[in-house]
């Protein structure tokens, strides 16, 4: 089948660059991108500089591309009528309600997908999941297209994303590989094919992988799952070091010099964040013990609670240096991210260990670089649910680093650069991100 028109249900944080990035490189390709949310289409249609997603060198692909062969829209339909391959890139967060609730993944964005592109489509269509799915989802994608389709002919692909938010476009242009899987059979094999060629635009052919589809979802889930259970595994020597005077960051050098254990994710924080860790692990966990491994679904579930207790650690320990009670205390919290360079806050550690000390009495002050206003307040509401009341009585946003005065105490919960600059006066400094030579305290530095 000749590839021309693509299409991707989903603009967010995957959607957005992955296909800017591939209409970058195959300009004979029109790619159109939709969304459900008509604001995020007009956003992504709008100036440069308030694209929904920040990422370095975005904005340069996009001023690049759109208009010639990239397009954003808010007619699904049409776009999905016309496109020969689809991907699926809307977002899969844990259930929150029914079976599996708190660990499953929640496919229904992807059943409803699933289900229009069914009820449109009138010729062949490869259709490609992009977003994170439990393994064997395929199988339930592929029997809505055949049973609710119109007697056209599916291709199901699965394509999981690698790219770590912050550095996106880099990870897009130089991936350390592409991994497609597809049935084994002819059309299975054809189709895998024409995906191939486009990555073939500018990726060498060694580092595009073909697997079986259920190689391919699983590897997604299991490369979220091996990198952050480094960053848990060097947390919880954080709280050891804390108790016998190593220093965790020599401890991350000397470990990381041993070339087959290498030196990246060993950086210990105040925990991981970010759209995709903790719900893969859980959604893994999920699936172990559906299968009756019960062992292997405790093994990874550590790795989330090792996370939340270094969340809880962290923020405790300001709490204990104020004898229990921070009631009239002023703190300052910097960074909401998840990570530096981001604009993206999902799981970020920031909600959680501003939430403790908030509910332990303390007045915040926040600032973020990136993070709107909005999107902070927005995330307080959600996840602390206390009466907007009290929040505006005890919150303050702050738009400057400037505006940062003597408090209390500050805390760093995002490696933004530009804290490093910052005048902390006689503030004590409660560094979760390890980015300051000198601070009260650093996580895994005895003191
Ligand atoms: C991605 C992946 O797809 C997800 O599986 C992965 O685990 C996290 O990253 P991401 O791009 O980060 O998701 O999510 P988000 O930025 O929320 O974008 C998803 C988009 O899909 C949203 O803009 C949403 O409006 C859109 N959407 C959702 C639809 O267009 N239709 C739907 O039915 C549901
Ligand atoms: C991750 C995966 O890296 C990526 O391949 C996948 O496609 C999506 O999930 P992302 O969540 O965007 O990407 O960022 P990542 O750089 O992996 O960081 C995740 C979290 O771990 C962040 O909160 C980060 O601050 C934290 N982290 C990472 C550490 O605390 N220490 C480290 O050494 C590395």
């Amino acid at each position: 089948m000749e590839i021309k028109n693509i299409c991707c249900i989903g603009a967010g944080y995957v959607g957005g660059p992955t296909m800017a990035v591939i209409a970058l490189k195959n300009p004979q390709l029109k790619i159109t991108i939709v969304d459900a949310n008509p604001d995020k289409i007009k956003a992504w249609n709008g100036p440069l500089e308030n694209l929904p997603v920040y990422e370095p060198g975005l904005a340069d692909v996009i001023q690049t591309t759109r208009g010639k062969n990239l397009f954003f829209s808010d007619d699904i339909d049409n776009a999905i009528l016309k496109a020969e391959m689809i991907f699926m890139s809307v977002n899969t967060p844990t259930k929150t309600e029914g079976e599996g609730a708190g660990m499953a993944s929640d496919l229904r964005y992807i059943e409803a997908c699933a289900r229009n592109i069914a009820k449109i489509a009138t010729t062949d269509k490869i259709v490609i999941e992009k977003s994170t799915l439990p393994v064997r989802t395929a199988e339930k994608i592929k029997e809505i297209l055949d049973l609710e389709g119109n007697g056209v002919h599916f291709e199901i692909l699965s394509n999981p994303e690698f790219l770590a938010e912050g550095t996106a476009i880099q990870d897009l242009l130089e991936p350390d590989r592409v991994l497609i899987g597809g049935d084994e059979t002819e059309s299975g094999q054809e189709s895998v094919s024409a995906l191939v060629d486009i990555y073939a635009n500018w990726i060498p052919k060694d580092k595009i992988l073909t697997t079986n589809v259920w190689s391919s979802e699983l590897s997604k889930l299991a490369a979220n799952a091996m990198l952050a259970q480094r960053v848990s595994s060097i947390n919880s020597l954080s709280a050891l070091c804390e108790k016998t005077g190593a220093n965790i960051d020599e401890l991350s050098k000397a470990i990381g010099m041993d070339h087959r254990i290498g030196s990246h994710f060993l950086k210990a924080s105040v925990g991981f964040g970010g759209s995709c860790f903790q719900k893969d692990i859980l959604n893994l966990v999920y699936l172990c013990k559906y299968y009756g491994l019960d062992e292997v679904a405790e093994y990874w579930h550590q790795v989330v609670k090792i996370n939340d207790y270094q969340k809880d650690r962290f923020a405790q320990k300001i709490i204990d240096h104020f004898g229990g009670d921070l009631t009239g205390k002023r703190i300052v919290i910097l960074g909401w991210a998840f990570k530096a360079n981001t604009n993206d806050s999902r799981e970020s550690a920031a909600i959680y260990v501003a939430e403790k000390l908030f509910k332990a009495g303390a007045t915040l002050e926040i600032y973020d670089p990136m993070v709107s206003k909005e999107s902070i307040l927005d995330d307080i509401q959600v996840y602390w649910k206390c009466s907007s009341e009290i929040v505006k009585d005890r919150i303050r946003i702050l738009n400057k680093t400037s505006s940062i005065k003597e408090s209390d105490a500050v805390a760093i919960l995002t490696e933004w650069n530009e804290f490093k600059k910052i005048e902390f006066y006689k503030s004590k400094v409660f560094d979760g991100r390890n980015v300051l030579e000198e601070s009260f305290y650093s996580i895994g530095k005895n003191k």
